[in-house]
């Protein structure tokens, strides 16, 4: 596969074309922000993280009938993925109050929701990612009824299946965003990432915080965090593979 000219520069990734019009390749760096960009920093170590996190996870969701935009792992930090038309809507799905939630309603960290929430944001940094309702949605043409309703079980089928996931690594999954984006046949399929940058991730146990916040807050231990929810997941996916072949 032939990488092609730089397509576009985002704060996380790079988007290259290649020789199959169909086909991109996403390259993961080590740069992160918060705050709309507010805040800028490097997180050592942290694209070839996100990049083997995002797509391991991808492939247990397409195991389990979620269609992904993920294609094959190039290299460390470069990933194939399909080309998608990106919705420009943030899902976010919640299982416990934390972050804006937290902030906006005016109550602590960590309250178990009797069910999970889920919310979209206009993906707009310009206007700051305002949060919106499917209404909003519909009247600014971002998607249309059917492709919420699409949206919307996608997102808590993944939100079921990773919480079962990181639960099994004694990781709760607090929160996370994702990104969803339309093939050329108009079928919708889960696009972006999956990473500590895009979940908040508790150590059930001690609820120490192992993801992106530790650099949102200035918490230290940013890449140390990120190594070890990376170790739990891969010791989890080996263990489960021996139990396989046993
Ligand atoms: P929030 O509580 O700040 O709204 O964040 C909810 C979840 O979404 C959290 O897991 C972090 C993730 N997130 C992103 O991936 N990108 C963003 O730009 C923001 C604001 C949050």
């Amino acid at each position: 596969m032939e990488k092609g000219e730089l397509l576009y520069e985002g704060k996380a990734k790079k988007v290259f074309a290649t020789d199959d019009p169909e086909l991109l390749i996403v390259s993961y760096k080590d740069d992160a922000t918060a705050f709309n960009g507010r805040k800028r920093g490097t997180i050592r170590g942290k694209g070839v993280i996100n990049n083997r996190m995002s797509n391991l996870l991808m492939r247990l969701l397409a195991e389990r009938g979620i269609p992904t935009h993920f294609v094959e792992e190039l290299s460390e930090r470069e990933t194939l993925v399909r080309k998608v038309s990106i919705v420009p809507l943030e899902v976010i799905v919640r299982n416990r109050s934390a972050g804006s939630f937290a902030a906006r309603y005016g109550v602590p960290e960590g309250i178990v929701f009797a069910a999970p929430t889920i919310e979209f944001s206009y993906k707009n940094d310009a206007l700051g990612d305002p949060l919106l309702n499917d209404s909003h949605a519909l009247a600014l043409g971002l998607a249309t009824a059917s492709e919420l309703d699409t949206i919307r079980i996608y997102a808590l089928e993944i939100n079921a299946i990773l919480t079962g996931i990181w639960k099994s690594c004694g990781v709760t999954l607090v929160d996370f965003k994702l990104e969803f984006g339309r093939l050329p046949d108009g079928s919708i399929v889960l696009a972006d990432e999956i990473s500590p940058d895009t979940c908040r991730l508790w150590d059930s146990a001690t609820g120490e915080k192992l993801d992106k916040d530790r650099f949102r807050r200035d918490l230290g231990g940013v890449e140390e965090a990120y190594q070890e929810i990376m170790r739990r997941l891969e010791a989890q996916l080996q263990a489960g593979k021996k139990d396989q072949q046993s």
